[in-house]
């Protein structure tokens, strides 16, 4: 439709319609489709006028279901509106990708963009239009269940996968490319701080953290062309995320000119009342229009008081046409106008959804997405060896991690199960215990289990439950069930490597010393358990690096790389050891920390070479590493390159991550690895927020991870020529 003829249908509306635009409902408030408007439905105020004006649906899928409902709906609708269908396709459809924290620690935005990509492709062909995703919340707090959601600790890394996802789900040609879907980043702003790590809790920060560190992922899903984005729950400064004029209207709209959707998280425009900033739903749904929300998912404060605001002149109709504009907008930018279904095809449907092209891919992925956190030379594991596979996670398909409606456990492949087809090894196997419960009879199999063979695969963890929304947790060890049955596994004095099976940074401290090797394997997706296989026994070789720091225990968090230095370093003050800034119970570095991950070959790092001590606005520095494999195995290595500004008008990090490049390298290659740095890279908020470069002292430090670097100095002068 030509956007003069859009103009005249948002014209036609009566204000009903119009309200009806914003209105969001689940999808079994669609007669036909699994349910009817009966019980709570009618009790919530819903009807079928109301049905048949809304504007979009949630959680539908299914190509048939979908055109169906679609169908039913355009009938009703007075101008044949098509309706958006909406859906939580967060780390894939039915062929379920790694968990987004675990493609983070790939760190290869290529291989994120494809997951992307499929993702979009087999939600399409089911009558999907939109997907919530990305998350791209930065999490520092592993209590918090969402960090699995997101790709991890750092602004520029999640950034990068802002991008790539963005890229992945809406492809080049949103319109004509019905293989993608649009993209709704979220969420809006800052909801990986809550404090404490739990869920739904305040958010307090300034203004200046929240624009140097937790907006820019955000900002970069946007800039890549994002369709839609997500309020969050939390307060910003105080105010509810779906009531901030200053996040939606300033930093949103007016900085950043966003003129696409923005959407309530579900039931976030209510809550305003039990946030404390809203009366009744009236001041809600007043407060949440004027912020600038488009659509309000599954709460009828918009159906309810929108008309009433506008008759008692409180907001003027332009308000609820400039979003009911948007809406319109988007429908008519999907083509759905033409084609209400979009991709939704039954026959594709079939052929594509959760096909082994798209389950190779979903292993090529996990593998990429492990991390080797701790090896003694046990892995990959040596041919011949009778192997016992034990742990609630050794025979369990559960292992697609928690947003994965569409996926089902029951068809994927366990670890198990993965080793059947290894004719080098003898496979036997054992529960052991429940992930949450103690079970004797199961604990004393699994010793006999162990018994008879040579080497022992604990495959333990938490249950996809235990992490995602509404799932923090104030411990994050191992359950005690579990780390009994290490204990009693250990007495036997065979090698043991764990393979963690969990949505989030765990404490390890009580285990990890007892065991030979450790492979992060998180929730690995559809074809994850043949990846792990393959990572075991060495056909892949691991490359995963860490995007979010392992704590110690429970009391350093939060615990980040890109942390302050604070007055009284530990480090600079040897002789007054008790009055620095530490615990005295606990190290302040992590177990292990952001960039790290090993592999079964090794990296050396040599050569680390400048072409000049200095940066300017105009001239910039090329920096050169030589990077090689000195073991036996070909492996990739993520070569990481952090500046360190040394003095700031603020105080600064000590150090933040600006580039990195995933290499390959033969065993005995040599690749000499190029960077570029130049003076945008060194801008920051300074205390009256403005973004910019100050001329001094910094440190370039390129490593293998956060921690074992190659550093040198340089520095950054305004005009050339102008050093002291
Ligand atoms: C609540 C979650 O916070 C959000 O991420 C999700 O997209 C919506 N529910 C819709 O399911």
């Amino acid at each position: 439709m030509k956007e003069h003829q859009l103009r005249v249908l948002l014209e036609k509306l009566s204000l009903k319609e119009k309200v009806g635009q914003l209105v969001q409902l689940v999808s079994n408030f669609y007669p036909d489709l699994d349910g009817k408007v009966t019980g709570p439905m009618v009790e919530m105020g819903v009807t079928d006028e109301l049905v048949a004006n809304s504007g979009s649906v949630l959680g539908a899928s299914g190509a048939r279901q979908i055109k169906k409902m679609l169908r039913k709906q355009l009938e009703k609708n007075r101008h044949h509106i098509p309706l958006l269908v909406m859906a939580d396709v967060i780390h894939g459809y039915k062929t379920i990708f790694p968990i987004p924290l675990a493609m983070g620690c790939s760190w290869d935005p290529v291989l994120v963009e494809k997951a992307a990509e499929i993702s979009a492709r087999e939600a399409s062909v089911s009558g999907v239009h939109v997907v919530f995703a990305p998350m791209v919340d930065l999490v520092r707090d592993p209590r918090w269940g969402r960090v699995m959601e997101s790709t991890g600790e750092d602004p520029y890394l999640n950034s990068v996968f802002a991008k790539a996802f963005v890229n992945g789900f809406q492809g080049k040609d949103l319109k004509n490319d019905l293989n993608r879907t649009a993209a709704c980043v979220k969420h809006f702003a800052g909801y990986g701080a809550v404090e404490g790590g739990r869920e739904y809790n305040t958010v307090n920060m300034s203004e200046r953290q929240m624009r140097q560190d937790y907006l820019p992922s955000y900002k970069s899903a946007l800039d890549a062309g994002c369709r839609l984005i997500m309020t969050s729950y939390n307060i910003v400064d105080g105010i509810p995320a779906s009531a901030n004029q200053w996040l939606l209207r300033r930093v949103l709209r007016d900085e950043w000119k966003f003129d696409g959707v923005v959407i309530s998280d579900r039931d976030a425009v209510r809550e305003l009342i039990p946030h404390g900033v809203a009366e009744d739903e009236k001041e809600a749904a007043l407060k949440a229009v004027k912020a600038g929300v488009d659509i309000e998912m599954m709460t009828l404060c918009y159906t309810h008081h929108l008309a009433e605001l506008i008759d008692e002149k409180r907001i003027p109709e332009s308000l609820l046409d400039e979003a009911a504009w948007r809406i319109l907008k988007l429908k008519n930018d999907l083509g759905l106008f033409e084609n209400p279904f979009r991709g939704a095809d039954e026959d594709r449907e079939k052929e594509l959804v959760y096909c082994p092209a798209h389950r190779n891919m979903e292993r090529k992925i996990a593998e990429q997405s492990c991390v080797l956190l701790k090896n003694n030379g046990t892995l990959p594991l040596k041919k011949k060896q009778k192997l016992a596979i034990i742990g609630p996670f050794s025979n369990s398909g559960d292992i697609l991690g928690a947003w994965s409606w569409r996926g089902d456990p029951n068809a994927t492949e366990s670890l198990s199960g993965a080793f059947k087809s290894e004719d080098d090894f003898e496979i036997s196997s054992a529960r052991g215990s429940g992930i949450l419960e103690r079970r004797p009879e199961l604990l004393n199999e699994a010793v006999e289990t162990a018994n008879a063979a040579d080497l022992l695969i604990l495959a333990v963890g938490e249950s996809p439950q235990m992490s995602g929304e509404a799932s923090s947790r104030a411990d994050i060890r191992l359950p005690t069930c579990q780390l009994e049955l290490i204990r009693e596994l250990k007495k036997q004095h065979k090698p043991m490597v764990g393979v963690l099976f969990n949505g989030r940074p765990l404490d390890l401290t009580a285990w990890i010393d007892d065991i030979d090797a450790l492979l992060e394997v998180w929730y690995p997706g559809s074809d994850g358990a043949r990846a792990v296989a393959n990572l075991l026994t060495g056909k892949a070789n691991p490359s995963g690096k860490l995007s979010m720091s392992f704590p110690r225990t429970v009391g350093q968090i939060p615990v980040y790389y890109n942390h302050y230095n604070t007055g009284r370093p530990p480090s600079e003050n040897p002789n007054t050891k008790k009055y620095v800034s530490k615990y005295i119970d606990c190290p302040n570095d992590p177990l292990f920390p952001f960039g790290f991950g090993l592999s079964y070959t090794n990296f050396g790092y040599s050569g680390l070479t400048l072409s000049s001590e200095k940066v300017t606005d105009s001239v910039s520095i090329d920096v050169s590493v030589d990077v090689s494999n000195t073991g036996t195995f070909t492996g990739s290595e993520v070569v990481q390159l952090y500046i360190r500004d040394v003095t700031g008008e603020v105080v600064r990090p000590l150090k933040e991550l600006k580039m990195f490049k995933k290499i390959v390298l033969r065993p005995g290659e040599c690749q000499t690895v190029r960077f570029t740095i130049d003076e945008p890279m060194l801008r920051y908020y300074h205390s009256d927020l403005s973004y910019r470069s100050d001329e001094g002292s910094f440190e370039v430090l390129v490593g293998g991870d956060s921690v074992r670097t190659l550093n040198k100095p340089f520095k950054l002068r305004k005009v050339w020529g102008a050093d002291s």
